[in-house]
């Protein structure tokens, strides 16, 4: 049975372990102390020591206040950081006895591994730069039915790459691409398809402020028929106007790729332009918000703190973005999110009526994992209140309450 090391059992390495574990035989070690049932947990010696193939998914951070939780397009760019990851090397050369195959799970910009890390790896062992297309919340179900594997070396000969193919298409349960190349062509492959992923978001996210200030428009009318022009518009995801892209990924790459665009002197930085598109749009969305009090006392409520449903992280969320805008024009603002693990203005109940902003939806943030669990209000909604659905999918009829679509301006 293969033998499998994981360095850094956080919030991605945990999961990929273990799903790892239903095939090979798996250790793992983190700084922190982590533990599970499949995967075992052990020195960084034992791991490096005892395994053919090192995977490594520690951190590769932003540095404060780049996650895109809080406007940053006006901030100098700035590019990850690489320590954790040049210390899982020098840790792995320190303690290999034989040849290991060291494939980096974690993200990082276009020509980092040949800039900073392949050599600080001992040229007996093989480098793979590995990343993947995961998302929390579903990190067990994505990375057994991602949409590509993507695998990387030095000179991207895809004979060097077969025997982690072979590895992972025991594991998949969809058949994926597999893709090869260049450590750079995956390094790019990787944050170019997140960030697209943003570009998308922030084009229909302005179709929708389109139509708040034009008129008879619903949105999806118009977003629907765009994302069934398959001849020369792409698929149907993320075609859906609503909150702005969000996460602990997709906002920080843009603020990243901004840095790399002055580094390589692209000469215009077309992320800087997503990145403060998103930043209006949020702030629109806060203005929308405000009106709907209409000189009222009522709070405002968002109504889903972290990023999406069902996971804590706050980080790059988009509900906190808006946040920023209402706090600039000092509104009384609260959240309602069981889960946030940030529980600044988090509160359990309202008690009167307040404009209430449904960021959250199961459906669109999970309905690709064929998962169909309802959405559910995370505390009661008083009567006289006004709800806004950026999703415009609560029925309008709902007793007691004003239910506004945001982005669908007709009559009828
Ligand atoms: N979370 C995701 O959905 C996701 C998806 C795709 C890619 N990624 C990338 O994967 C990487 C890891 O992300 P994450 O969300 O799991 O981060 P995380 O912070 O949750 O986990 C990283 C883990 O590495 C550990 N660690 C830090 N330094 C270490 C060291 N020197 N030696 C051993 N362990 C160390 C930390 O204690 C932590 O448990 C990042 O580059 C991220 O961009 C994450």
């Amino acid at each position: 049975m293969k033998k499998i090391g994981f360095i850094g059992l956080g919030k991605l390495g945990l999961d990929c372990a273990e799903v790892f574990a239903e095939h090979y035989d798996v250790r793992g070690y983190d700084i922190y102390p982590r533990t599970s049932d499949s995967v075992k947990v052990c020195t960084i010696e034992e791991t490096v020591d005892q395994s053919e193939w090192i995977f490594i998914a520690v951190p590769t951070p932003h540095a404060e206040g780049y996650d895109g939780s809080v406007p940053s397009s006006h901030m100098e760019p700035c590019d990850f950081g690489h320590d954790a990851v040049k210390d899982a090397l020098v840790q792995i050369n320190k303690y290999a006895q034989s040849p290991k195959k060291v494939v980096l799970i974690s993200t990082v910009l276009p020509g980092t591994t040949r800039r900073h890390f392949a050599t600080l790896l001992n040229r007996q062992h093989q480098f793979l730069y590995n990343p993947y297309l995961i998302a929390m919340g579903s990190v067990k179900w994505d990375m057994i039915n991602p949409e590509m594997v993507m695998i990387g070396t030095e000179t991207g000969d895809p004979k060097e790459m077969q025997e982690l193919v072979d590895i992972y298409r025991a594991m998949m349960a969809n058949n994926p691409r597999y893709v090869t190349g260049t450590w750079d062509e995956c390094e790019a492959i990787k944050i170019f398809y997140n960030t697209f992923i943003s570009a998308k978001v922030g084009l229909v996210n302005m179709i929708q402020d389109f139509a708040l200030r034009i008129g008879n428009i619903n949105v999806d009318v118009v977003t629907d028929a765009l994302a069934q022009s398959t001849m020369r518009i792409m698929g149907p995801k993320y075609m859906t106007a609503g909150m702005g892209d969000a996460g602990a990924c997709h906002p920080r790459d843009n603020i990243a790729l901004r840095w790399l665009a002055e580094e390589y002197d692209i000469g215009y930085d077309l992320f800087d332009t997503i990145m403060h598109a998103r930043e209006i749009q949020a702030e629109n969305l806060a203005n929308f918000l405000i009106e709907q009090k209409a000189n009222s006392d009522m709070p405002i409520v968002i109504h889903g703190k972290a990023y999406k449903p069902d996971v804590p992280y706050c980080i790059g969320s988009y509900s906190t973005l808006i946040g920023h805008y209402l706090e600039q024009q000092c509104q009384e603002f609260y959240y309602v999110d069981p889960l946030a693990d940030n529980s600044e203005r988090v509160i359990e109940s309202l008690g009167r009526p307040a404009v209430v902003l449904m960021a959250h939806n199961r459906h669109i943030t999970y309905g690709y994992t064929g998962e169909s669990a309802k959405d559910h209000f995370y505390c009661e909604i008083e009567p006289g209140s006004v709800i806004v659905d950026p999703w415009r999918k609560l029925p309008k009829d709902m007793a007691g309450m004003t239910v506004i679509h945001y982005g669908n301006t007709r009559r009828s």
